[in-house]
């Protein structure tokens, strides 16, 4: 079973807990890009009706505007019933490393904001401990340099700017930088997210501890859901 089936068969898995009439988060990647295809399907179809979404991404709204599902802004609702998006890595504890695809800062205010959050992987985003995929943090473009030295002298050594194809730093969607943190292990997330969030000039990490609900898990041929 090839990494794209698992990651297919977990956004399917998910999309079933998509009812009509929910307020939906429309998560960022190739495993979420499973999902909006569904939900977006199902819409057209006309057996999914009366549902609007908050997109977590500018990728994420062209695709799902190619259905004509409704879009909505995070700005104009103040709770969304049901999220559904990717992961880097996932502990037991469902603590999650997020932000690969850059859109880590609206990936958590939506998370944040959400009843229910489903996260949908192939087998090989669990690990026993958080650190292995390198820490995504969102910063400020002003900062970037302070930010860095200050994580050197923490020890989180050779934050590195995430760039693009053309050798330019990469923009979030935000307008705002990426510094990757290969950590190797995180033992404490909440003590280092902490940490992180006191230095002023990073604007969010890609540490999501607390948001997700479940853990749906595409593993061979199976569904495995965790939570
Ligand atoms: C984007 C993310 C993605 O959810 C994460 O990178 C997983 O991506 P994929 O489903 O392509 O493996 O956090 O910011």
């Amino acid at each position: 079973m090839s990494k794209q089936a698992e990651k297919k068969n977990a956004a399917l898995k998910a999309v079933e807990y998509v009812k009509s009439g929910m307020t939906l988060g429309l998560g960022t990647g190739s495993t979420a890009y499973f999902a909006i295809e569904a939900i977006g399907e199902q819409w057209q179809a006309g057996t999914l009706t009366d549902i609007r979404a908050i997109p977590t991404s500018e990728a994420t709204a062209r695709q799902a505007e190619g259905y004509g599902i409704p879009l909505l802004k995070l700005a104009d609702v103040d709770r969304i019933d049901l999220t559904i998006d990717g992961a880097d890595e996932f502990d037991p504890q469902l603590r999650l490393i997020k932000g690969g695809g850059g859109a880590l800062f609206r990936e958590k205010l939506v998370a944040f904001a959400s009843d229910t959050m489903l996260v949908i992987s192939d087998g090989s985003k669990e690990v026993a401990q958080l650190g292995a995929f390198p820490l995504p943090l969102e910063v400020l473009p002003k900062a970037v340099r302070l930010v860095q030295r200050v994580l050197n002298e923490k020890g989180y050594y050779a934050p590195q700017l995430r760039m693009t194809a053309d050798n330019e730093p990469f923009l979030t969607d935000n307008q705002n930088y990426i510094l990757d943190c290969a950590l190797g292990q995180i033992p404490n997330p909440d003590e280092l997210d902490l940490e992180l969030h006191l230095i002023p000039g990073i604007v969010e990490t890609g540490l999501f501890l607390g948001l997700a609900t479940k853990v749906i898990m595409g593993k061979g041929d199976e569904v495995v859901e965790i939570g």
